[in-house]
């Protein structure tokens, strides 16, 4: 383990952890680790069922602590008055907050065209029917926006709603952003989830330049277990192999995400090697254009 810099700033037991997208997933796990070390947890998302159960299982965990250590909060982090309404929840009950984990997202699965209603030829050069519709083309609006909002508008209201309340009430202001590698390394099937991905991916690294005393980290994961593609916002099949099955594990992500904020680590890529996949796209785009072929079993 690498040696901490900021727990010397804010011992884990004084930290304030405010997780948004903690009733499943990565964030979930992440709400448990902090919780596990004794930490004040406040547990965020729009499953009212989920968020309650997540907020036991924090209470269950870690030291004794002041009243109102874990928070459950039903919350979309896309709303500005839901984030504005937590703002308020954490002044009144924390008086501030440290670390802003932003966990939450959607996916989306399928091919752009696809989005819009058509099938596209082995070679992807002919389709059915022949041209998009009005709906189909509004179709893709709408699912493109759907993602817009639980990728990029969503991160963007967190940030404009919590930065100024973690500079004014932390030592050390701390924001991890869950992105992904897709968001840095294009893949079939991911046109509307990587580039919504990596509009936040951006806007959270301008942002760090904006604000040099918040200690910004960029999260990239590969395929995580889990359910996430439960929740695309464009239904149909998935293609790739059963990410329960090859997926980083949920436990190991929050660990690594957890020390990368106790470290003050910038940009973070899960496994470490795939720093370099993202720099080969530029070096020999052909093959890595292969491997995600391959990867999601797309033959066009
Ligand atoms: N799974 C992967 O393979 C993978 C790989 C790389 C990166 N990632 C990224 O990791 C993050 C977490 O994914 P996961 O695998 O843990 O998926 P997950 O289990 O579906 O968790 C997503 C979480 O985000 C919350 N959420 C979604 N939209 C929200 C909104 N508008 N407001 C508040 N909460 C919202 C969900 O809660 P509610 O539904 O209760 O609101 C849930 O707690 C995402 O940002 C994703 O892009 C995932």
């Amino acid at each position: 383990m690498k040696s901490s810099r900021r727990i010397a700033k804010v011992a884990k037991i004084d930290e304030r952890v405010l997780v948004l997208g903690a009733s499943s997933g990565i964030g979930r796990s992440i709400a448990n680790l902090y919780a596990e070390r004794g930490a004040r947890v406040c547990v965020v998302g729009r499953r009212r069922d989920k968020v309650d159960e997540v907020a036991a299982e924090c209470r269950s965990k870690g030291t004794q602590g002041p009243a109102k250590r874990i928070l459950g909060v039903y919350a979309d982090f896309a709303h500005v008055e839901d984030m504005v309404r937590l703002r308020t929840t954490l002044e009144t009950e924390w008086q501030g907050v440290d670390t802003v984990i932003v966990a939450a997202g959607v996916s989306a699965l399928q091919p752009l065209l696809a989005v819009a209603g058509l099938e596209a030829s082995a070679n992807g050069s002919k389709f059915t029917p022949s041209q998009a519709t009005t709906k189909g083309i509004q179709n893709a609006v709408d699912v493109s926006a759907a993602a817009t909002r639980g990728n990029y508008v969503g991160p963007l209201v967190a940030a404009v709603t919590f930065i100024p309340l973690l500079t004014s009430t932390s030592v050390s202001p701390s924001i991890l952003l869950v992105s992904s590698l897709a968001a840095v390394i294009p893949a079939p099937t991911r046109t509307i989830y990587a580039s919504t991905k990596v509009a936040s991916l951006l806007l959270y690294q301008a942002l760090s330049i904006e604000h040099p005393s918040v200690n910004f980290t960029m999260f990239m994961p590969s395929t995580v277990e889990g359910d996430f593609r439960a929740s695309a916002v464009d239904a149909g099949p998935v293609r790739e192999a059963d990410p329960n099955k090859h997926g980083l594990k949920r436990e190991d992500v929050a660990r690594r995400c957890v020390e990368a904020v106790d470290t003050y680590e910038k940009t973070v890529f899960m496994p470490r090697v795939m720093r370099l996949g993202h720099l080969l796209y530029w070096l020999w785009p052909t093959f890595v254009e292969w491997r995600a072929r391959k990867k999601y079993n797309f033959t066009a």
